[in-house]
Order: C-alpha cells, then structure tokens, then sequence
C-alpha cells in the first residue's frame, strides 16, 4: 500500500508512512494565476493507496477531489483527518444546504475514515464503493495517554459544555482522571456565556478538553472562569486546533498555560500524533 499526503496533511501521512511500514508517495500541488489548483502524484501507485488529507480550506477540498480522483485506479482508502464544515450538519433555516452532506458525497472512494467528526450522523451521508460505511476513529486514548505522563497535581478534566462530555469521558478513562462539565449558552456566533457545575477546582491543575477549538471563544470563557474558581493550572487539549483569527491570543489573555493538540490539523500546538490511532483503524488490505 501506498500512502498519499495531501498539502493540508503533509506530515501526519508521513508519520503513518513510517508507522504502517509503507512507502510515501511524493505529491506536487500549486496554485495557477486564475486560482485554479493543480496537482499531481509524482510516483507510481501500486492499486493499494491511502491518501491522508485534512479539509481544512476550501482549497483543501479540491485538492481532496483532485487526489481522490488522480488515485481512483484500485483500491483507494482515504482519511480525512479533520473533515471540514462537519459542523454544518442540519438544515438549521429554510433553504440552506447541508454542507456536510453536500460535501460527504462528493467523496469516491472502497473506504474513508474520519477522525472525532462532529456529529456521527454525518458518516451516514458518505455513499462509498461496495456500500462500506464511513468510519469514524476517536484520539481520545490518543489525548489520555499524552496528558496522563504530564505529571500534573490533582488533575481534573472538564468538558466546556455537554457535546464534549462522551469525549472527555473517554479520555479520563485513559487517564485514569476525574472529570465534570460545564454549562455553555451561545449568544452569537463569536460569543458564548458559561455557567458553572458544582466544580471544586481549588489548587487542582485542570485540563479542558474539546473536538475543536475555532475562535477559541468556548475555551477562553472556560479558563477565565476556571482561573477565577482558583485552579493552579489551565491547561485546554483539543483533537483538532483550528484555531482561527486570534484564538491563540484570545486563549492566553484567559490565562491559558498551554494548547495542546493532535495533528488531524498541523499547527504548532500539535503535540500528539494520531498516525497510530490512523494505523489501527485502517483495515488490512482485502
Ligand atoms: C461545538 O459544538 C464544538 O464542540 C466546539 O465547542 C466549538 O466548535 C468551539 O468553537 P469556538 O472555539 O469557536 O468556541
């Protein structure tokens, strides 16, 4: 099998590539005059390939599509690390798309693996060669295993509002840590309002965990709220860091101690890997 990097996921495909023991294919990508995309597999595929790319970008989308179809000859499994506009999952006003359906469907492929998506509804919209289903593997092991050799005092994991409660569940299993959630109320698209649980944090280092952080506005309300309760430390860990316009700032202005992140996105703050959990969930060859 031959694994094939997208621009978006250059260094996770690599780092599966060396975990699954496979040879990484070499791709060229670029952008022509008109914004048009153009990219190309430079080596020769064997009929056995995953390609690994995150859509992150619009951009990133095309260069899913182009890959997709560049690699379509045999056996094609693709992971997409981070899927884009998965949030986008209902018709929430009369006359919008279902953006994650939309673009579920364009995808061509015998079998696609997606990593913590948003809302697992959105794998039944995937309609794959041979009627495979989408799957959909979970870092929080991935996430639990990292935090767990942090050496940290008396660690309490916190979920910023109910939708991450399953995962922060799952990764304090792996950590062997107590955990509690936070009640979130959205005001606006860029505003949210938290409300306490009965959390005693009292010179405990806490960590907040979540699928993703974008504008970092949920985080940034947690950790001011956490700091001011009294935590010795504030620590958030997300699978994927999105981390769009000034997240960063927003975080640390809240008192943040540091981000800590997978690579389904590649950023700085992307200190775990998930090429094993990739690894893993990846069917052997039929
Ligand atoms: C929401 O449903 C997600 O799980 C995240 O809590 C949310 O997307 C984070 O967004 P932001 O960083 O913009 O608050």
């Amino acid at each position: 099998m031959k694994i094939v990097g997208g621009p978006a996921s250059q260094l996770l495909a690599a780092r599966v590539a060396k975990n699954m023991e496979c040879e990484l294919a070499l791709v060229e990508f670029k952008e022509f005059p008109d914004g048009e995309l153009y990219l190309r597999i430079v080596d020769e595929l064997d009929g056995d390939t995953l390609v690994i790319q995150s859509t992150t970008t619009n951009d990133q989308i095309i260069y899913l599509l182009q890959l997709i179809d560049a690699a379509s000859d045999g056996f094609l499994r693709v992971v997409i690390p981070y899927f884009g506009y998965a949030r986008q999952d209902k018709r929430f006003k009369l006359g919008e798309p279902i953006s994650a359906r939309a673009i579920a469907r364009t995808i061509e492929a015998d079998e696609v693996y997606v990593i913590n998506i948003h809302d697992q509804h959105t794998l039944e919209h995937f309609q794959l060669r041979g009627g495979n289903p989408a799957m959909n593997l979970s870092a929080a092991q991935t996430i639990g295993s990292h935090l767990k050799q942090m050496n940290f005092v008396s660690p309490l994991l916190i979920s910023p509002d109910e939708g991450a409660i399953q995962l922060v569940h799952d990764v304090a299993q792996a950590m062997q840590s107590e955990f509690d959630v936070l009640v979130k109320k959205r005001v606006s698209p860029e505003q949210v309002q938290i409300q306490p649980k009965t959390v005693d944090v009292d010179e405990r280092d806490v960590v907040i965990v979540d699928d993703m952080i974008s504008t970092g506005g949920t985080m940034a309300e947690a950790i001011k709220l956490l700091r001011g309760q009294g935590a010795r430390q504030v620590h958030v860990a997300c699978i994927h860091p999105v981390l769009s316009l000034n997240a960063r700032l927003r975080l640390y202005h809240a008192g943040v101690d540091s981000i800590l992140a997978t690579d389904t996105i590649e950023r700085a703050e992307s200190c775990m890997s998930v090429a094993p959990l990739i690894k893993q969930g990846v069917k052997a060859p039929p």
